[in-house]
C-alpha cells in the first residue's frame, strides 16, 4: 500500500487556495459535503461543452456520445462497490436512494400489513424517515435498534427485535456522528437468515473504505456522489439483480418504459430492464460523468492508503481532544471507527464552538447532524461539534485546529 501525500493531493483541489477571514482554509467538513479536484471539474465541464444531449431517446451523434458516457460512468461506479453495471440505479443522493428502495419495496408489495421493518437509533433522517412513512403506509411496524453509551450498536438489542416479521433491516455502514463502523456484512446475513431484505447505508462508509457488496451482501446499497469527490446531485443505489427485476419502479415516468397502450379508459406500461425501469426523466448524465471521474481519482491513490490516512489523522484529533479535556461521542480508539469526530467544549454551545473556529479559517458542522435520535440518546440535545476528515487533510492542520481549541477553551471556562 502506497502512502498518501496529502500535500501532493492537494494540488488538484482549487478550494485551498482561498482564504476563510484571512486565514488558510481547513476544512474539516468532509461528512457533509467533500471538495472535488479538478480532474472532477473538467469531466463535468467538457461533458457540457462538447458532449451535451439528452440519452436513451434520440439517435443523433451527439445522444449516442451522450448515452454512452452514461452508461461508461455506471460501469466505473458499479465495478468501485462490486457490482454489476445493471446492478447500479443512479439518483440524487443517499436520500433519494433509500426512499428509491422503501418506495419500490411499498409499490411491489414486498412490504406489507402486519411487517416489521427495522431501524436503529444510530441512522441519520435520511435512512429512517422513508421507512417511518412506507411502514406507516403499509400498515408495517417500525422498530428501533438501540446503541450502547458509546454510540456503538447493541447488538444483544439487534437479536432480540430480529423477529420473523422482520421484512427490511435499514442500517447505517458508518455512523455520520460518531464515526463508529458498523459490522454490517454480519447483520446483513443475521437479516437474511430471517427472511429479511437489508439496505446498508453507504454514505459515510463508500467514500473513505472499500465497500464491495460481493462481499457485504446487501439487497440495497445507497450513497452519494458528492461526499466521495464528486458532483453534488448524483448519487447510487445497488439493487442485487434478483430482487431488482422482482420490484416494481415507484416513480414512473418516461425513459423508463418498453410500451405503454392507452385504450378509451386505461392506460398500461410495460418497464425497461433494471436499473433503467428506476431512472424514468432525464438523469443528471454530467453527475454520473463527473462521479466517475471522482472514482477513477480515488481508486488512483486507494481506497486502503486513504482509509489508512484518515486513521492517522483520527488517532491524532482524538489524542488533542482527550489531552484538551474537551467531551468526545463515540469510542475514543481507532477501533471500528473512520474519521468523523464528535465533541462539546464546556459550557458552549456546537454552534458556538463551530463559529469561533471558522473564525480561525476552520470549517466543521455543529448541531444535531440529522440525527436527533442519536444526539439525544448521546446525552447532548443540542448535538455536537463535528470534525470529519478526507484525503487531503493533514496532520499539521490538527496542529492548527489544537491552537484554536485552546484559544476557546480560555473563552469557555
Ligand atoms: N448527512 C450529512 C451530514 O452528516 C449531510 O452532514
Amino acid at each position: 500500500m502506497l502512502l498518501l501525500d496529502p500535500y501532493e493531493v492537494r494540488r488538484d483541489f482549487p478550494i485551498f487556495a482561498r482564504k476563510v477571514h484571512g486565514k488558510q482554509l481547513i476544512y474539516f467538513d468532509n461528512a457533509a459535503t467533500s471538495q472535488r479536484p479538478v480532474q472532477v471539474i473538467e469531466a463535468v465541464d467538457s461533458f457540457y461543452r462538447s458532449l451535451n444531449a439528452n440519452i436513451g431517446r434520440s439517435v443523433h451523434e451527439l445522444a449516442l456520445a451522450a448515452t454512452e458516457a452514461y452508461e461508461a460512468a455506471r460501469k466505473v461506479v458499479a465495478a468501485f462497490i462490486g457490482a454489476k453495471p445493471d446492478e447500479l440505479v443512479f439518483t440524487k443522493n443517499t436520500t433519494e436512494s433509500i426512499n428509491l428502495a422503501a418506495y419500490s419495496l411499498l409499490a411491489s408489495g414486498l412490504v406489507r400489513s402486519g411487517n416489521e421493518i427495522l431501524v436503529t437509533r444510530m441512522e441519520h433522517h435520511s435512512n429512517l424517515l422513508p421507512w417511518v412513512r412506507v411502514a406507516r403506509l403499509a400498515g408495517a411496524k417500525l422498530k428501533v435498534v438501540e446503541v450502547t453509551d458509546d454510540g456503538r450498536l447493541d447488538l444483544d438489542d439487534f437479536r432480540r427485535k430480529l423477529t420473523d416479521k422482520v421484512r427490511v433491516l435499514a442500517v447505517t455502514h458508518v455512523s455520520n456522528v460518531t464515526g463508529v463502523v458498523n459490522p454490517v456484512k454480519e447483520l446483513c446475513e443475521e437479516a437474511r437468515s430471517r427472511g429479511a431484505l437489508c439496505l446498508v447505508d453507504g454514505a459515510q462508509s463508500v467514500p473513505h473504505m472499500r465497500v464491495d457488496v460481493s462481499r457485504i451482501k446487501p439487497d440495497f446499497l445507497a450513497f452519494s456522489g458528492h461526499k466521495m469527490l464528486g458532483p453534488m446531485g448524483i448519487g447510487g443505489l445497488y439493487i442485487k439483480r434478483e430482487l431488482a427485476e422482482k420490484l416494481e419502479p415507484p416513480f414512473p415516468g418516461g425513459g423508463a418504459i418498453s410500451l405503454v397502450e392507452c385504450g378509451v379508459e386505461e392506460c398500461r406500461a410495460e418497464w425497461l430492464q433494471a436499473p433503467h425501469k428506476f431512472e424514468a426523466g432525464t438523469p443528471n448524465v454530467a453527475g454520473a460523468v463527473g462521479l466517475s471521474a471522482a472514482v477513477e481519482y480515488l481508486e488512483r491513490i486507494g481506497m486502503e492508503s486513504i482509509e489508512a490516512h484518515e486513521r492517522r489523522l483520527t488517532e491524532k484529533a482524538l489524542g488533542i481532544l482527550q489531552e484538551l479535556g474537551v467531551t468526545v461521542y463515540g469510542p475514543l480508539d481507532v477501533k471500528d471507527r473512520v474519521g468523523v469526530v464528535s465533541f462539546n467544549v464546556g459550557k458552549l454551545t456546537p454552534h458556538e464552538v463551530a463559529q469561533l473556529l471558522d473564525s480561525e479559517g476552520i470549517a466543521v458542522r455543529s448541531g444535531h447532524h440529522c440525527a436527533l435520535p442519536l444526539v439525544k440518546r448521546l446525552g447532548t440535545p443540542l448535538g455536537t461539534v463535528r470534525a470529519s476528515f478526507y484525503l487531503y487533510n493533514t496532520l499539521e492542520e490538527l496542529d492548527v485546529f489544537e491552537e484554536a481549541l485552546r484559544k476557546i477553551l480560555v473563552i469557555a471556562s
